[in-house]
């Protein structure tokens, strides 16, 4: 496929520069809200669980493969889905919701652009457009997306993947250049577990010519979940769900409708809730066979977790029982879940130790925990929480996404007040979580400061 300019609008080494779309800076545009929570009550009640956000992320850069119009439901009302649709938006694709969590995609009329560091430095997932765009237009340019609140995340296996495919790869000026004259199907066996590389390779590999087969894939439910869209849309893809993906690249995909799954992290999030306030909650809306780590994990605190077909509903024990946990690709214990835990243990009897074998140093909600009373010593990868009778409420900051999930779970149970700024964090991946929590009973509301 050879790729004219004009056609792409990316600029080709040498040739003059045809200036890139303009995005909204939406790290200035972020809200200056905080959620203050009076802790103390226990949380009772039934909770709806939304769709996944990270299943729902990689399926909208996969429109971008075949022109035409989407309809996907139960799609979570989210500031990082916003965040795509405004990337996607820059290459053409149009977008409109729903009320119901229904979402319309039109790519008939997608085009190339390249994804600006503007926003790709808001959201790491914007770099699942690299495989569809170099898939579809033969050439893609997304800046990189730099480190984040825990440290350097790189995306060389994603860089990798593509050479495999037969792309030349360069990096310019803190982007990420590929290009092709065709995708050609080859055989790549990821020396670490990882969901973004494996998503962005299959989704190049869905056009390849030939089979692409992919070894220590990564087996999340996002990505079987994306899998399961690609065949949809006319993939062939052996083993979905399993370390070995075989890709039978297609000449012609055509759109396809789409379910979101629920969001395994928020159950997660809200049954952890349930676990440090002593409480009695039932989450729905559920996936309970993506959610087995976090059950024994929250058996062996000493809760009671009855598992019906789309729900689950634990009953706390009076004090949760320390803990071992170690982070683990799936279906091993989250890396997502571990602030959460880790705010949990902090309240439990005994002392626990959380290692993160994902993340060497995704400790950022530490220093906010020892603010709200919480005993606990970081070494490398591994933390040490000596539980403590009480914690007891402060101001505080969320630091990333899931480190604010946890400062909110701590100031449940923390004495008085715990206000927690910087929550633009908690919007990117947390539907709404003040008016779901307080509709289990929790003294929770956001306050415009
Ligand atoms: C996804 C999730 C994120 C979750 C993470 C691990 C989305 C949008 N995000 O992130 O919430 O915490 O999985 O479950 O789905 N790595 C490399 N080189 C690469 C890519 C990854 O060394 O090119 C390493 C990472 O530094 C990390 C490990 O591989 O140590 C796993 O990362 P990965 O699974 O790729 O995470 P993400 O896809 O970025």
């Amino acid at each position: 496929m050879s790729v004219d300019a004009k056609q792409t609008g990316i600029r080709k080494k040498g040739s003059k520069a045809q200036p890139a779309p303009k995005a909204e800076d939406t790290s200035e545009a972020v809200s200056m809200d905080e959620v203050w929570i009076e802790g103390g009550r226990k949380l009772r009640g039934s909770v709806p669980v939304s769709g996944s956000k990270n299943a729902t992320l990689p399926i909208l850069a996969a429109t971008l493969l075949a022109p035409g119009i989407y309809r996907f439901t139960n799609v979570p009302n989210l500031k990082d889905v916003s965040t795509m649709l405004e990337l996607l938006s820059l290459f053409g694709v149009r977008s409109k919701r729903d009320d119901d969590h229904g979402l319309f995609v039109d790519s008939t009329n997608a085009r190339n652009a390249e994804a600006p560091y503007e926003l790709v430095k808001t959201m790491r997932a914007s770099v699942y457009v690299l495989g569809p765009l170099l898939a579809r237009f033969g050439e893609a340019r997304v800046s990189l997306p730099g480190g984040c609140a825990w440290g350097p995340r790189p995306v060389d296996l994603h860089i990798k993947g593509m050479q495999k495919l037969g792309a030349e790869v360069e990096i310019e000026h803190g982007y990420i250049v590929a290009r092709c004259d065709k995708l050609r199907g080859s055989h790549i066996s990821f020396e670490i577990s990882s969901v973004g590389a494996t998503g962005n390779i299959l989704m190049a590999a869905a056009v390849a010519e030939g089979e692409t087969v992919i070894e220590n894939a990564a087996c999340e439910p996002e990505i079987e979940a994306l899998a399961q869209f690609l065949v949809s849309t006319g993939v062939g893809i052996d083993g979905v769900g399993t370390p070995r993906l075989t890709i039978h690249g297609a000449r012609h995909l055509h759109p396809a409708d789409a379910a979101m799954i629920p969001d395994r992290i928020e159950a997660g999030t809200f049954l952890a809730a349930a676990v440090i306030t002593g409480g009695d909650v039932e989450a729905t809306n559920v996936e309970p066979d993506h959610l087995g780590a976090v059950f024994g994990k929250l058996e062996e605190a000493g809760a009671e977790v009855y598992v019906g077909e789309r729900s689950v509903r634990v009953r706390a024990p009076d004090r949760p029982q320390a803990l071992r946990v170690a982070t683990a690709p799936y279906p091993g214990f989250p890396t997502d879940m571990q602030a959460q835990f880790m705010a949990l243990l902090s309240v439990a009897g005994g002392t626990s130790v959380i290692t993160d074998t994902i993340y060497q140093d995704r400790f950022t909600h530490v220093a906010e925990l020892q603010r709200l009373g919480a005993d606990i010593r970081v070494e490398g990868n591994t933390a040490t929480v000596h539980g403590v009778p009480s914690l007891s409420g402060a101001p505080v900051m969320a630091t990333d996404l899931r480190a604010s999930a946890a400062l909110i779970l701590a100031g449940l149970v923390a004495q008085k007040e715990t206000r927690v700024s910087r929550i633009y964090h908690l919007d990117r991946g947390y539907e709404r979580i003040e008016e779901k929590l307080q509709g289990l009973g929790a003294a929770i509301r956001r306050v415009r400061v």
